[in-house]
């Protein structure tokens, strides 16, 4: 068990996999975008800002950071390179996150965290050990630690999500640095904290309980019911030091996992009153086993995350039923992304060095395409999923790579800036009557995938369209049924010609996006054309 990887895994379980994508169905939201239209005829779209699906928590735009290949080392902290500060922070990376508005990032881990000591990252640094982190099979020198990632997280103003060990990790532990984090001063924690030169505690409010443990991957996987425990005393301890914080207990790692659901189910009996969030994962892939190799499938996969969500919910849902309990659970999507290339990194590749090159996977357009899909079902489920990472944020299956000269935008960056820079205030309930296409195992799909937001406070409607026909464009009639907006601020589409094409540091502009025409008004709707294989944003303001 000690040598399986997830990958590994992932290639065993692949018929569960495929029993799973086979039974796909759409969620709420989804279903109502499934009311297809004559193919050829406009996709009609309705827009009421009365009506909308839940207040948005911009938490469902957070991203990851873990001690994996060049994340961090050579990532975010090069110290010695010309482009980092007197921290050994790499300035440009800092200003790229902060432009970025990342909200809340998650961070040591991952695989690296249930087999992480936070004691050897803290301290003065020329006496942390060098470690073997035999997750990933390298060398973490431990000059990167909690204290500097909490200083990297001001100076790129977003908030820390903390990951806790309990694979090799005690319940005991993980309440100690709930102790150091947070507590001000006069304990055995704190005052370590202090001596390590940080007076004030860093609240940090937000702590996943553990990573993947019903992975055999996973370092100190256990059952479902030892996990569940675990958390259980791991989450009485941690509230003892700070009744304040919002605690997450891991979810199933994916539905390829032949314990998916019931792994949930099983962990909540035993933590349910315990815990705020329930944790799930999912990495998508363009390959023969999840696809086919078919891209027309590939961009429809974000509908089988909306099944994933509905799934969860409604075992949360279940066991709060059970507990006749009144709270609800929300959901933390804690890492999604498309990860199917660079994937030779799982337990073995490291070759015990610092900071190899691992899940250095490069992004094409119908990569992009898909990511913003799967921004769009966040968006549509943001009544449960309060919080969502983008897995990961530098180097490391990300948007942005690092060289010793600079960084580069990869085509996932766009539509997650998108997100970013315009999804706010409350997310609308939007009815879409689109024509549909077949996929195979999947049904019917419509070939426009619609999501916005309306910001109550400043007036500003942002709408985010995938379109998934790969040949053809299509028409797209917004009715609204309130207020028509008046003026486009923002409207930007994101395609190209080759659904393989990416950016490198030789040729960054490759793909980007492009500016689309502003469309217009009238009698209370607005029309336009959407190119073919095309992820679009336009905003307007009141
Ligand atoms: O994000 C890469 C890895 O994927 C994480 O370490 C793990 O949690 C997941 O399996």
């Amino acid at each position: 068990m000690a040598s399986i990887s997830r990958r590994h895994f992932l290639q065993q379980a692949s018929g569960t996999s495929l029993a799973c994508a086979s039974s796909i169905m759409f969620s709420r939201a989804s279903w109502a975008q499934a009311r297809s239209t004559a193919a050829g005829a406009p996709a009609r779209v309705y827009v009421d800002s009365r009506r909308t699906i839940s207040a948005l928590d911009r938490n469902l735009f957070g991203s990851f950071l873990e001690h994996l290949g060049r994340a961090i080392y050579e990532g975010i902290y090069e110290p010695g390179s010309s482009l980092s500060d007197e921290n050994g922070f790499r300035k440009d990376v800092i200003a790229e996150v902060h432009q970025l508005g990342v909200p809340i990032i998650r961070y040591p881990g991952g695989n690296f965290v249930s087999g992480y000591d936070w004691l050897d990252g803290v301290g003065p640094k020329q006496e942390r050990p060098r470690v073997l982190d035999k997750a990933w099979n390298s060398i973490n020198t431990n000059q990167f630690g909690t204290n500097e990632f909490m200083a990297w997280c001001k100076a790129v103003g977003t908030e820390p999500l903390m990951g806790l060990n309990l694979g090799t990790g005690s319940t005991e532990m993980a309440a100690a640095l709930v102790e150091y984090c947070n507590v001000g001063k006069g304990t055995r924690w704190s005052d370590l904290r202090r001596k390590h030169g940080v007076a004030e505690p860093y609240k940090v409010r937000r702590w996943c309980l553990g990573n993947e443990m019903d992975g055999p991957w996973q370092i100190g996987h256990m059952t479902a019911t030892e996990y569940g425990l675990k958390a259980q005393d791991a989450a009485r301890q941690m509230r003892y030091v700070d009744p304040s914080l919002q605690l997450i207990a891991c979810g199933s790692s994916g539905p390829f996992m032949p314990t998916y659901l019931e792994w949930d189910r099983e962990v909540l009996e035993q933590c349910y009153d315990y815990v705020d969030a329930l944790s799930l994962h999912r990495y998508f892939s363009n390959n023969a086993e999840e696809t086919g190799n078919d891209s027309a499938k590939f961009v429809a996969m974000n509908l089988s995350m909306e099944k994933q969500i509905a799934e969860t919910v409604a075992v949360c849902d279940m066991v709060q039923g059970h507990k006749r309990s009144p709270k609800k659970l929300w959901l933390s999507f804690d890492e999604w992304n498309v990860w199917y290339r660079a994937r030779s990194g799982d337990a073995v590749n490291g070759h015990e060095k610092e900071a190899p090159h691992l899940l250095e996977e490069v992004y094409n357009l119908e990569d992009a395409l898909l990511v913003g899909g799967l921004i769009n079902s966040l968006l549509r489920n943001a009544d449960r999923v309060k919080l969502a990472c983008l897995a990961q944020l530098v180097n490391v299956i990300a948007p942005i790579t690092t060289n010793s000269k600079g960084l580069l935008r990869h085509t996932i960056y766009f539509p997650y800036s998108w997100a970013l820079q315009m999804a706010h205030g409350s997310v609308l309930n939007i009815m879409v009557d689109s024509p549909t296409y077949e996929v195979s195992k999947m049904g019917q799909v419509p070939y426009v995938d619609v999501a916005g937001t309306f910001n109550a406070e400043d007036g500003k409607t942002s709408v985010f369209i995938l379109n998934r026909d790969l040949s053809n464009p299509h028409v797209v009639e917004i009715n609204w049924q309130d207020k028509a907006p008046e003026r486009v601020l923002v409207s930007s589409v994101f395609t190209g010609n080759d659904l393989k094409a990416f950016n490198t540091f030789e040729a960054p502009q490759k793909v980007v996006p492009q500016n689309f025409d502003k469309p217009t008004t009238s009698g209370g709707r607005t029309k336009f054309e959407l190119p073919a294989r095309s992820y679009t944003a336009i905003q307007w303001g009141a």
